[in-house]
């Protein structure tokens, strides 16, 4: 055999990878698993993005290679989207760069500025590519803490009394995946005043920013952020289109560049129809987010049931696709606990060591499921635990 590379030893495959092969063969046609894990939205996206993308597939000439920045009509939608959802002025030409998604992206951010042996600061708990990507760089990881008790806000005070001086990056994530925790202009803000204090570049990871929240901020709009800020943004979530892969970068135009350098020797551009549907989604007005958003707080009523129901904790104010909870404390091993909720439910939560240690003892539900399906999650839940629990006396919500 072919040794591999050292860059891959530290790098586990993604858990999703390989964990929803597993969901996968528990499937079965009398009894399929709900799946409560990942965050792929069940919703349509605008059916003028469709049509778009069909119009464009009849076009003889739609089916070349594009261009490494995107179509000119796309970077002009992500302009206006950016002015009139967080009221930042970007300038269409230089300053937005559309990717194939955001996760892509934090490779590609990565790769254009973070040498061997630098530090990268990313949050625990947090998306675990901003990790997987540093050592594949690499980097040395570090973390900041979400803090529960500070509502999983960042301890700003803490990290400004840390030596930060060999950071290069610093990842933020606002609105928060896993925790659903917004930030506000203040947080941001100084956020933004460390990363120019200490000279690292900030990066916010933003793709959540429409989803449950009536005030969608960008680190953009903070003041300095042109000099030490870039965020990434895109289609999946806001707009139904995760499979898309549709997504964008943003900031200072030498960043931007750095970033082209990486991503134009990796790829050849997108599908023209793919483009010319983002634009057509960009166009998704208010009464296009009221009705999805109405969908999503619906479901998290349900979703809430659940979580009362296995007893666990978690606070009200959560934004995004998510619901984020505590497990209860008669549980001890929260994995072996979902795994037990997997094969006896047939009902699959993402467990929350998979963000980082600060969430062994969470779980994460998601919203991209219908009502129909969360509740039949619940009866499923509730009817394992009353078989293993027969008598009153003995239900204990951490049994299941
Ligand atoms: C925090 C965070 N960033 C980025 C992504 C990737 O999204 P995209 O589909 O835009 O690549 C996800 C997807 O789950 C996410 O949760």
């Amino acid at each position: 055999m072919i040794k591999t590379a050292n860059r891959i030893a530290n790098v586990e495959e993604y858990y999703f990878s390989k964990k929803l092969a597993e969901v996968r063969s528990l499937d079965t046609v009398e009894f399929p698993v709900i799946n409560l894990g990942i965050g792929s939205p069940d919703l349509a996206p605008a059916k003028a993005a469709i049509d778009a993308l069909t119009r464009s597939a009849q076009q003889a000439n739609s089916h070349g290679y594009q261009n490494y920045k995107g179509i000119p009509a796309l970077r002009e939608a992500i302009q206006k989207f950016y002015k009139t959802t967080y009221q930042v002025d970007l300038n269409s030409e230089t300053e937005i760069l559309p990717l194939m998604g955001s996760k892509e992206g934090i490779m590609h951010v990565t790769l254009a500025f973070v040498n061997e042996g630098d530090e990268v600061l990313i949050p625990n708990p947090g998306y675990p590519t901003y990790a997987s990507v540093s050592k594949l760089a690499g980097a040395q990881v570090t973390t900041y803490e979400m803090k529960e008790s500070l509502d999983w806000g960042i301890d700003i005070e803490a990290l400004k009394a840390r030596d930060l001086s060999r950071v290069k990056i610093m990842w933020v994530n606002f609105p928060h995946m896993p925790t659903g925790r917004i930030a506000s202009h203040t947080e941001l803000s100084e956020l933004v005043a460390l990363a120019r204090k200490n000279n690292f570049l900030i990066v916010n990871d933003n793709p959540y920013s429409l989803i449950l929240n009536d005030a969608p901020l960008s680190i953009l709009a903070m003041e300095g952020a042109e000099e030490v800020a870039l965020e990434l943004n895109s289609l999946s979530k806001s707009h139904n289109m995760a499979g898309w892969r549709i997504g964008w970068v943003a900031g200072n135009k030498n960043y931007i560049d750095a970033v082209l350098r990486v991503k134009s020797n990796m790829d050849s551009g997108m599908f023209l129809g793919l483009q010319q549907a983002a634009v057509e989604s960009l166009k998704n007005g208010v009464d296009w987010f009221n009705q999805l958003n109405d969908t999503y707080r619906k479901r998290k009523q349900v979703a809430i049931r659940i979580l009362e129901q296995l007893g666990c904790s978690y606070s009200k104010n959560q934004s995004g696709l998510f619901l984020w909870a505590k497990a209860p404390d008669t549980v001890n091993d929260v994995e072996t606990w979902i795994d037990k909720i997997l094969y006896g439910a047939k009902v699959f939560i993402t467990p929350g060591f998979i963000f980082g240690d600060a969430g062994k003892r969470h779980i994460r539900i998601s919203l991209c499921a219908t009502e129909e399906k969360l509740t039949e999650a619940n009866a499923r839940i509730k009817k394992r635990i009353d078989e293993l629990n027969p008598t009153p006396a003995g239900v204990h919500a951490g049994k299941v």
